[in-house]
């Protein structure tokens, strides 16, 4: 097979490593769901060379991400892993961080609450989650191209779409996180930082 390739994720890696570089700690675990090209994982396991960072995504996409991840032959990289949410759990070991760029408008809405239930059942008090990628906010797009992108993703599927922030927040502290903070990225992207509050 051709190796996958994403011109978006070349684009966003390096904003996405500006803000990761001032949460993630050397000596830890990431679990990233949603792999994709597997070219996030290359780029950020070069960047943190002691963070183990755990690939997984459903299995039509491991062949990819397998292109991507040998071709670099890095040891800190782990997978991939299967993992569709809503059908499988999170691998065994604990992690320190979740990672997860443009997957919560793939995943339907019960999919994506699915996601921080797990989140909050598997890590520990301390961890952190990022979510990267388009949300609304106040049930409002917040550019003309999320509005066109969220349209073309409803045809693709009616249960994909762009999330509500505010919606995101809510569901995530109903599963015991609290927002550490909401950043700003390029192209009409937020990255939002989750961390997990005691049991
Ligand atoms: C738009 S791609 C983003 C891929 C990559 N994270 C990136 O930023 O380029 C969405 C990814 O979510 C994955 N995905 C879709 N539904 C999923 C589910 N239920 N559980 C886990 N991953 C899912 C897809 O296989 C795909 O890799």
């Amino acid at each position: 097979m051709d190796k996958p390739y994403s011109p978006a994720v070349d684009r966003n890696k390096g904003p996405i490593f500006e803000v990761l570089k001032d949460y993630v700690m050397e000596g830890t675990r990431l679990l990233e769901v949603g792999s994709g090209t597997g070219q996030h994982a290359v780029f950020f396991a070069e960047k943190f060379p002691s963070l183990t960072w755990v690939t997984t995504d459903l299995r039509e996409n491991h062949a990819g991400i397998n292109r991507w991840v040998q071709e670099a032959g890095l040891k800190n990289i782990k997978g991939p892993e299967e993992l569709k949410i809503g059908v499988d759990d999170f691998p065994k070991k604990p992690f320190d961080y979740v990672f997860t760029a443009n997957t919560l408008h793939i995943m339907s809405w019960k999919e994506g609450k699915t996601l921080f239930k797990l989140l909050g059942k598997r890590l520990r008090e301390g961890c952190l989650t990022f979510f990267y990628g388009p949300f609304n906010r106040g049930g409002e797009y917040t550019s003309e191209s999320n509005q066109e992108f969220d349209k073309s993703l409803k045809e693709m599927d009616p249960r994909c779409g762009i999330r509500n922030f505010e919606d995101v927040v809510k569901a995530m502290e109903s599963f015991g996180f609290k927002l550490l903070k909401d950043h700003e990225m390029p192209s009409n992207n937020r990255l939002l930082v989750f961390e997990r509050l005691s049991k």
